[in-house]
Parts: structure tokens; sequence; C-alpha cells
């Protein structure tokens, strides 16, 4: 009998119902839906108003205990990966765990920006295979419109608000989390970050003047370490455990640009009937991407199918993890 390996066993997606279409935000700043189709492949995202971050993770974690024939009490351990928490502090995954009536967990906040849900995953499986804990939480959600200014328009037109959650418990069929990759690198923060509100500059009248609550990022440079990162850490997983392109089912890629995943599909070989996307309806909303391609696509999905889901984000930090789908579609 192989040893314990952690498997998703259910997962739940969850956007708000506002949407900002391409052709809205040619009306608030100097862009065209053409300029953002063909840039980006993003055609509208969803917007969440009034409500936080946990409102998105309430959604998506309620739907997936019910699908999962889960009771609240169950859950053992829950890890929320966000960057736009709903306070500084306590860890949104507090907050949710309250909200969801979930009472015999422990539970935190994981922040690795757009690789947040595939860092949170790792973490999970590693309670799960010492066989310290048996049905563990992870949800990845972001409410970036929070912290995107909607008069600049190298990034308003990106970002959007939602996210998903798994389940994960343990397996011992040889399906689940197989193996992971993951680096940072500290020097990227000079490229993508939130220049004021932590420790460094808290909230001031100048730092609301000078726009320092918003996210800055310098594209082209996150752009070009972005495919670099995804695609090596992509392929080292690959060549480790002895994966071809022809092996692999899905690849699973943080969705921040259709150039981006184009570009990494293409270095790894892998043709585009394999990889998901589903930028066009979301944009990028970092650490719910991952969930909620998983959500999209699991009903396609069978036992046994290989994955590869590759991320890169802010700090930076990127990671690849292979994992073998533990379900069919029911
Ligand atoms: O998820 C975490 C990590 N984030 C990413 O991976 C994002 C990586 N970066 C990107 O996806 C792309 O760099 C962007 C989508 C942000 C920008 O696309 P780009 O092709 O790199 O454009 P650029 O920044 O080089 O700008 C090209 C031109 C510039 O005009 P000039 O200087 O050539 O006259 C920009 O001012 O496009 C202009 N531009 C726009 N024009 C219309 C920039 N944003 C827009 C816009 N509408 N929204």
């Amino acid at each position: 009998m192989s040893k314990i390996k952690a498997a998703i066993t259910g997962v739940h997606g969850w956007v708000p119902e506002d949407i900002l279409t391409n052709k809205e935000l040619a009306t608030m700043v100097d862009t065209s839906d053409e300029w953002i189709l063909t840039r980006t492949g993003i055609k509208e995202r969803h917007i969440l108003k009034d409500k936080a971050t946990s409102e998105i993770a309430v959604h998506a974690v309620n739907g997936l205990l019910e699908k999962t024939n889960t009771s609240p009490d169950e859950i053992d351990f829950l890890i929320c990966t966000t960057i736009t928490p709903d306070m500084v502090f306590p860890a949104t995954a507090n907050i949710i765990c309250d909200k969801c009536g979930i009472k015999n967990a422990f539970s935190y906040d994981i922040e690795a920006a757009c690789s947040g849900f595939i860092y949170s995953i790792a973490t999970a499986s590693k309670f799960i295979e010492s066989g310290t804990h048996k049905k563990v939480i992870v949800v990845g959600v972001d409410k970036m419109s929070s912290i995107i200014d909607y008069t600049d328009r190298q990034t308003c037109v990106i970002f959007g608000d939602g996210g998903g959650a798994v389940l994960l418990e343990p397996n011992k069929d040889g399906v689940g989390i197989i193996d992971s990759i993951f680096q940072s690198d500290g020097l990227g923060a000079a490229h993508l970050h939130m220049k004021a509100g932590g420790s460094l500059k808290p909230a001031s009248h100048e730092t609301i003047d000078a726009k320092e609550h918003f996210v800055y990022q310098e594209g082209k440079v996150v752009f070009k370490f972005a495919v670099t990162k995804m695609a090596d850490s992509a392929i080292e997983i690959m060549g480790k455990n002895n994966i071809t392109s022809e092996d692999m089912d899905w690849l699973v890629p943080h969705q921040a640009n259709t150039r981006i995943i184009e570009a990494v599909a293409k270095r790894m070989n892998i043709p585009k009937e394999k990889v998901m996307i589903n930028i066009e309806k979301y944009g990028n909303t970092t650490c719910g991407t991952i969930p909620l391609l998983l959500w999209e696509w699991e009903n396609k999905l069978k036992k046994g199918d290989r994955l590869v889901m590759t991320a890169f984000g802010g700090g930076f930090t990127w990671g690849s993890i292979y994992l073998k789908w533990a379900y069919d579609p029911k």
C-alpha cells in the first residue's frame, strides 16, 4: 500500500454578480476593448461591491461543504491565502471559520501573492501526509478591486475579484499531491508591491494623497520573470517525475495574462487543448485563479489525470505542483 498522500476531494468557486466589462473600463481610462483583449486576453472581470474578501470565501467554503457532504465540525485545519485580507489582523482564515461555523479547526493566512494557492496546497498537504490532520480546506480568494486605482490604465484592466476553495483528505490509492517545487526572491518586491498600509508606511493623509494604497506593477519586468519562472519550474517538476508533455493531461497555470500562459505552454510543448484558461471571464483574481480553474474544469477531470499547477507572483514567488486528480466527475 502506498504512503498517505493529500488528495483534493472537492472544489467550489464563487465570483460576485457585478461585472466590469472592457467597454465600461474604456469610459473610465484611456484604453479600449481591443487593447485589453489582445494584450491580456481579458474580456470582463467580476467586482465585489461593499463587502469584504471573506464574503467570497464564505460562499466558496459553504458550497464546498455542501457538495462534499462535509459538516463544518469535521474540518480540522483551514488556510486562507489572500493579499486582500478583510483586516491587517486577525487572519481572514479565522473570520471565515467563524462565519462558516468551523469550530474544531485551527486556521491562518498565507501570503504569497499569486503563488499563494499552490504554496498553501503544499503546506496543507504536509499536515495530511504526516497523519495529524484529516480534512483540510484551502481557500484562495481576493478582492483585488479594493487595492486597484481605477484611474491607472496599466493595472485597472487586469484584475478582478473572486476565488475558490478545495477540500484535501488523506488518500492511499496513489493519487493526490505527488510533488512540489517552490522558490521566492525578495528582490522582486521592487517591481510589484503596494507602497503604504504596512509598518513601513502606515496610512496617512500623505500616503492617500500619493495613491500609495494601490497595486504598483512594472508590467514588462514582471511579464518576463513570470514566463521564465513558471515554465522553468513546470519543466523541472515534469522532469523530476518522468512525465512528458504527452503524459500530462492538464496544465493549470495562474491566470495573469493569456500571452504569459501561451508562452509557458509553448516552452513546455503542451498543446492549448490541455491548458486551462478562463482569464477572459475573470481577469487576474490573484489567489483565486487556480481554484476557479479547478472548479470550472471539475466535470472534465477524471481519477488519475495528471495535472501540473504553476504560478508566479509578487515577492517574487513562484513554483509548481504535480498532482494526480482523485475522483471522476459526479
Ligand atoms: O499575477 C502576478 C503577476 N502579474 C503579471 O504577471 C502581469 C505581467 N504583465 C503583463 O501582463 C503586461 O506587462 C501588462 C498587461 C501589464 C502590460 O502589457 P504590455 O504589453 O507589457 O504593455 P506595456 O506596459 O509595454 O505598454 C505598451 C503600451 C504603452 O504605450 P507606449 O509607451 O508604447 O506609447 C502603454 O502606455 O501600451 C500602453 N498601455 C495601454 N494602452 C491602452 C498600457 N496599458 C494600457 C491600457 N490601454 N490599459
